[in-house]
């Protein structure tokens, strides 16, 4: 595929702690407006290829591309600036303040807030006052998207976890990104909110957005996902449509065949 063709274009990571190689050589390139699976067992790389793909980890190796222009995710803000916002594997919001004020953290995020922020308290500018507005006003609308605008002034503290993972998503989705990256959104939550879910993450889709999902629940990610790469031991193993990489024999055993015995006993 051509550059033009690629959102995001990963070649040769590689990632060690120590001894161990959480990614080796690790290439993935992911094409606007799809969703993309990352996938494998537990301890394969997958938040590991999350946080260098996002500056929480400097890769050992490895070429970034987005859109065809060199990539290097360094601080969170030029992560942020480049156009990837992420969702954590542990829940990470702001318990103590409400529902919509963890959206306008993220939208602050995207607009400079810093700035404007500091010298604008001091002033209490008018254009401070309508940029507060419009933060407000805009994470209203992403709590909306994701079915939670009843809960805007509630305690983050006090949503379920299902609900939780929605406000993660509404407060990546504040920053605009061109890419967001989602690390097990699923986990917790129960079929229904599970079905609910796949909806929202269709419409993101839909919407013109491309999606990045670490997930475990095969069934989610073979009926939602464009296109999977498999990870065990750090290495790619298949990549692929969901169908041809479910019969892959490698993907069985290292995978989806602990992954159906597991299941079996449960
Ligand atoms: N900060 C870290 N320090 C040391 N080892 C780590 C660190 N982060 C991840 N690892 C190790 O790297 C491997 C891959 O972990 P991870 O990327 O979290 O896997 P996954 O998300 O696929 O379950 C694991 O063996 C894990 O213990
Ligand atoms: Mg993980």
């Amino acid at each position: 595929m051509s550059d033009q063709t690629i959102l995001l274009r990963v070649t040769g990571a590689s990632k060690s702690f120590g001894g161990l190689k959480a990614l080796s050589d690790v290439s993935i390139s992911i094409a606007p407006r799809e969703i993309y699976g990352l996938i494998g067992p537990n301890g394969a790389g997958k938040t590991t290829f999350f946080n260098v793909i996002t500056g929480l980890y400097q890769p050992d190796a490895g070429r970034f591309e987005l859109e065809g222009q060199p990539y290097s995710p360094k601080s969170i803000h030029g992560v942020v600036e480049a156009g990837i916002a992420r969702t954590f594997q542990n829940i990470r919001l702001f318990p103590e303040m409400t529902v919509l004020e963890n959206v306008m953290v993220g939208r602050h995020c995207r607009t400079q807030g810093l700035h404007a922020g500091v010298l604008g308290a001091v002033f209490r500018s008018a254009s401070f006052r309508a940029m507060e507005q419009g933060i407000r006003s805009h994470s209203r609308d992403l709590l909306a998207y994701v079915g939670l605008a009843e809960r805007a002034a509630d305690m983050a503290s006090t949503l379920s976890y299902g609900d939780q993972r929605r406000l993660e998503i509404a407060r990546a989705l504040a920053t605009e990104p061109r890419l967001l990256a989602l690390d097990e959104p699923a986990a917790g939550m129960n079929a229904t909110e599970k079905n609910g879910l796949r909806e929202l993450l269709r419409r993101i889709r839909d919407d013109g957005r491309t999606i990045l999902i670490i997930e475990h629940d095969v069934k989610l990610v073979m009926g939602l996902c464009n296109r999977v790469t498999v990870l065990d031991y750090g290495k790619v193993i298949a990549a692929g449509t969901p169908q041809n990489v479910r019969q892959d024999p490698a993907v069985i055993e290292a995978y989806l065949g602990r992954a159906a015995a597991q299941e079996a006993q449960a």
